[in-house]
């Protein structure tokens, strides 16, 4: 049995990146491709619960490194529990936000660097490197313009426009890094327009 493939999706806050996965899960649908999708963090039970940790506006004093381990630990448990086995059984896998995440939020903009995350998520990058990356490539100053401003509950969103701004400049260093593998997708013009850049990039690397 061949592996699938492993699709991930990335971007900053505000960029269209639900909506977009959603209009692929229409096309797949309608070409009649099996698909799997799920989230970072997030998407077993204990990554659900290590996400509501991280994401908890109570928890302020959490420290970057241990959030860099919650999301690391999440990512494992996504990884050995369910991803494993639907790649080994050869299904399309994708996730909304995977270790580029880490290094564009944590390594990048909380300043912890990229060796470090690179460390902690070892597990991951040597088994699960993604097949491609579709970074939704958008200015934090026009995401935030687009999602009309921050969820005060939320404990990242309260980090502010400069926070965002550095995780913009950490993808794209990353896209620069890992040029086969992330593609950019300009994605300030209509939905449409991005989804048809979107399919286009994944059927250029046979992915669909
Ligand atoms: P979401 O809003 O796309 O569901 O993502 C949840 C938040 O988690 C988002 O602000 C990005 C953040 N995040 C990290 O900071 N590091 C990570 O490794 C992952 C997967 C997400």
């Amino acid at each position: 049995m061949m592996r699938g493939k492993f699709i991930t999706f990335e971007g900053c806050e505000g960029v269209g990146k639900s909506r977009q996965i959603k209009l692929l899960e229409e096309y797949l649908v309608k070409e009649g491709i099996k698909y799997y999708l799920t989230r970072e963090p997030g998407g077993t039970t204990i990554s659900e619960k290590i996400r509501n940790i991280i994401l908890d506006g109570a928890n302020v004093a959490m420290s970057d490194e241990c959030e860099a381990l919650l999301y690391a630990a999440a990512r494992v448990q996504l990884l050995k529990e369910t991803l494993k086995g639907r790649l080994d059984a050869g299904e399309l896998v994708i996730c909304d936000r995977f270790v580029d995440s880490s290094f564009a939020y944590q390594g990048k903009a909380r300043g912890l660097g990229y060796a470090f995350i690179e460390k902690i998520n070892d597990y991951a990058i040597r088994n699960f490197t993604p097949d491609c990356t579709l970074f939704l490539d958008l200015s934090p100053e026009q995401a935030f313009m687009r999602k009309g401003g921050a969820d005060k509950t939320d404990r990242l969103e309260l980090s502010g426009l400069e926070f965002h701004k550095r995780v913009y400049e950490g993808y794209k260093e990353l896209a620069e890094k890992y040029k086969d593998r992330i593609v950019a997708i300009d994605s300030s013009g209509t939905k449409e327009q991005t989804h048809a850049k979107i399919i286009a990039a994944l059927k250029e690397r046979g992915i669909i």
